[in-house]
């Protein structure tokens, strides 16, 4: 059977996650959300007191725990040694940990065959990182998907302040300055466009605008004939 793929990377905030479920949904994929993977390796660690910066103890980690997913009226459900910890898995202090820890070799390898295998057996949108560039190589459709950091940190901010949480717009786009840092220049898998990447800049398109680009964009690439 061959499966349809769709690669979309970018940095955080730039809306992959809500414009990739909106987009599956259109298409009948399954969403991948590659993010929340390494977000449930991060909790594991956090949970164990391991310091982010000692490797040895993180690739020991790594072999004690199993992540996979299920999926719930179309909603990806990310579970740590069977624990469904979807609820956990958003906060500041885990996106924190989960950026320093995505640098090493023994945890990105514990997830990349099964990101593979997913695409390799089901029509998927996969957003992430390094989706494009090294998980699905031979994606059909990529999208490189991006914003400024002061509008990403301003949609940051009102997502928090909807919640009711306080926060400092400043204090939000710098950490998002340092995670993109850290995300584009670390050794492996670093954040990159693919060469064959279609770009999209979000910071002035609604959401619809640009499911609408990738669905076009997926079409031009032979989509419809796939049926
Ligand atoms: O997409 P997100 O914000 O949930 O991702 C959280 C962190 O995980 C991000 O800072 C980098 C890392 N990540 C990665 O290295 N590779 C991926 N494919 C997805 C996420």
């Amino acid at each position: 059977m061959t499966t349809y793929n769709i690669a979309i990377d970018g940095p955080a905030g730039a809306g992959k996650s809500t414009i990739a479920r909106k987009a599956a949904e259109k298409l009948g994929f399954i969403y991948v959300d590659t993010g929340a993977m390494y977000r449930a390796m991060a909790l594991y660690l956090l949970r164990k007191g391991i310091d982010r910066n000692d490797e040895k103890a993180i690739e020991a980690a790594c072999r004690e725990m199993e992540i996979s997913l299920q999926y719930c009226d179309n909603v990806q459900q990310v579970l740590l040694n069977g624990e469904n910890v979807s609820g956990l898995i958003r906060t500041e202090e885990v996106s924190s940990m989960t950026s320093s820890i995505s640098v090493y070799g023994p945890v990105r390898r514990k997830l990349l065959e099964l990101q593979r295998e997913l695409a390799r057996t089901r029509n998927v949108i996969m957003d992430g990182r390094d989706i494009g560039t090294c998980v699905l190589p031979d994606a059909q459709t990529k999208i490189y998907l991006t914003a400024s950091s002061h509008v990403r940190a301003l949609r940051r901010f009102k997502e928090l302040e909807e919640k009711g949480q306080m926060c400092n717009l400043e204090e939000i786009e710098q950490d998002i300055i340092e995670r993109d840092y850290r995300d584009m220049h670390r050794d492996i898998a670093p954040l990159k466009q693919a060469a064959d990447a279609l770009v999209i800049d979000s910071s002035q398109m609604t959401i619809g605008q640009v499911v609408e680009a990738i669905l076009e964009a997926a079409g031009k690439r032979g989509l419809e004939d796939k049926g």
